[in-house]
């Protein structure tokens, strides 16, 4: 970028005398104005420096000083001082002037050595801020909330996608925060003052989705009354955000590739070509891997897609953040609501958010903890407050029971879906159909986990997404481990 100096003097020759010298250096935009409003008029455009003379008809130098002191204090302003008011150049400095310099005396010696000060100031200060926004981001990367080991190797993958443009694939059980993690990485790259565009692949009705990527041109189906820009235009400087990219068919699939090859598109319907700039990031909650394996899923659009490939881990995995999240929550929704700004969670909520196992995620979290907050009698938010399932902290777990272990859930809503029914009354009642304690349900989930886990603590107690404490204590309990 070109380094942008305003040259403000009444004397035309002067003026001209010095944009001559200062353009020698072609990395230098040099302006001229004949007066101090003039200048002011164009101030707005923050230049890098503005070499300022003191004695002019109108408001004068130490006026225009003033005023931009008052409206643009980090612009750099140097008097031009005329010999015999030296005194006056003193006082600009007073006013906040950061040199100046006399005319026909030091004027071209040191107007040199005052740019190049000027101009590694001006850069230094830069630097510094690009600094403080990189440590800002480092503590709350875009408002992603998470110390958990497993989430500060995700605050890390981040950061990696920042330094370029490679495209990234987010994969995550849904409500993980897969769209949070898209606009962290939108909103921290360069492109953030582009545009953050979402398709959502699964929303939209199949045979529109190629109008939705790429445009259409007026008449080229029926419905099509107009020419319409698509996605993919929209998103020129900015990010394009694929949502449920494992629901495109495969027609879809190849047209995509085609696009994200030569990073040109054509509207439906039309003849031209169009290149687009967009960073592509794509999410699913569904296991790619296996589509491939299955043929649903192109390989080569995955290695187009996957360059940064982002895993965001279940809530459950994710230990104490759970806490920090349930208090992020709350203090947000009293924020907005200061009329529960008494609302606290009681231990022994604080332990049932811990011990449950959020099918949902974080999204689920969110709900309950803002419902927990209306429901509530009193300022304590009790564990029944929270309207937990009590069956689903282990239903979650019953229904992955005849999936191996580490087998993705396929769909939204096979975690869900216990709540509705028959499924949950399967989980309470026994073999022959008595009802079962709570106790006896818990030392039953236990028991499978640690079956299944092949005896691994700690994966069985992730997967239950209690402590691991919690786990050697409840294993003792049950007499499952000496
Ligand atoms: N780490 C986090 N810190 C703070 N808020 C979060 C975090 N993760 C998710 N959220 C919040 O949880 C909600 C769900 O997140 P988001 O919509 O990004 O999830 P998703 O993975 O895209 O869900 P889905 O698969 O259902 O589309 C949002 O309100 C989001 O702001
Ligand atoms: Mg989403």
């Amino acid at each position: 970028m070109k380094f942008k100096i305003f040259v403000v003097d009444d004397d035309r020759h002067y003026g001209r005398m010095l944009s001559y010298r200062l353009e020698k250096n072609l990395d230098n935009e040099v302006h001229s104005f004949s007066s101090g409003e003039a200048a002011l008029e164009r101030i707005d455009e923050e230049p890098d420096l503005v070499l300022l003379d003191i004695m002019m008809p109108g408001i004068g130098g130490l006026e225009t000083l003033k005023r931009i002191r008052a409206d643009h204090p980090t612009v750099p302003v140097v008097m031009v001082s005329a010999q015999g008011v030296i005194d006056v150049a003193v006082e600009s400095m007073q006013l906040g002037a950061y040199d100046y310099i006399t005319k026909g005396q030091d004027d071209l010696l040191k107007l040199d050595t005052v740019v190049k000060n000027v101009r590694e100031k001006s850069e230094m200060e830069k630097e510094l801020m690009q600094l403080r926004g990189v440590v800002k981001e480092r503590f709350s990367i875009g408002g992603l909330v998470g110390e958990s080991p497993a989430m500060k190797g995700v605050h890390r993958t981040i950061e990696k996608t920042l330094r370029g443009d490679l495209t990234v694939a987010i994969q995550g059980e849904s409500g993980t925060g897969k769209e949070l993690v898209a606009k962290a990485i939108h909103y921290g790259s360069n492109r953030k003052d582009g545009p953050f565009v979402v398709v959502n692949c699964a929303a939209i009705p199949r045979e529109l989705m190629e109008s939705e990527f790429f445009g259409h041109e007026k008449g080229s189906f029926t419905g099509a009354h107009a020419r319409k820009i698509g996605k993919f235009e929209q998103a020129n400087a900015g990010t394009i955000f694929l949502d449920e990219i494992g629901e495109l068919d495969l027609d879809l699939q190849a047209k995509l590739l085609r696009a994200l090859q030569s990073f040109e598109i054509v509207r439906v319907g039309g003849n031209e070509t169009i290149r687009f700039d967009a960073r592509v990031i794509s999410a699913t909650n569904k296991d790619v891997e296996q589509m491939i394996r299955k043929g649903t899923f192109r390989e080569d659009l995955y290695y187009r897609l996957f360059q940064f490939p982002v895993a965001l881990p279940p809530l459950r995995a994710r230990g104490k953040d759970i806490i920090l999240l349930a208090n992020h929550f709350l203090k947000n929704y009293i924020d907005g609501h200061p009329e529960f700004a008494a609302k606290r969670l009681t231990g022994d909520a604080r332990r049932a958010v811990l011990e449950y196992s959020w099918p949902g995620n974080v999204r689920e979290l969110k709900s309950a903890i803002e419902r927990a907050i209306l429901v509530s009698d009193s300022d304590d938010i009790s564990p029944d407050d929270l309207m937990l399932n009590r069956g689903s902290g282990i239903s979650p777990w019953t229904e992955r029971a005849g999936v191996a272990v580490g087998e993705r859930i396929e769909s939204d809503r096979a975690p869900v879906s216990s709540s509705n029914g028959a499924d949950e009354l399967a989980v309470s009642l026994g073999e022959d159909g008595e009802i079962l304690s709570l106790d006896e349900i818990k030392r039953q989930a236990i028991e499978r986990a640690y079956r299944v886990c092949e005896g691994n603590v700690d994966r069985a107690a992730v997967e239950l997404g209690i402590g691991r404490a919690t786990m050697y204590r409840l294993l003792k309990k049950y007499k499952l481990m000496a």
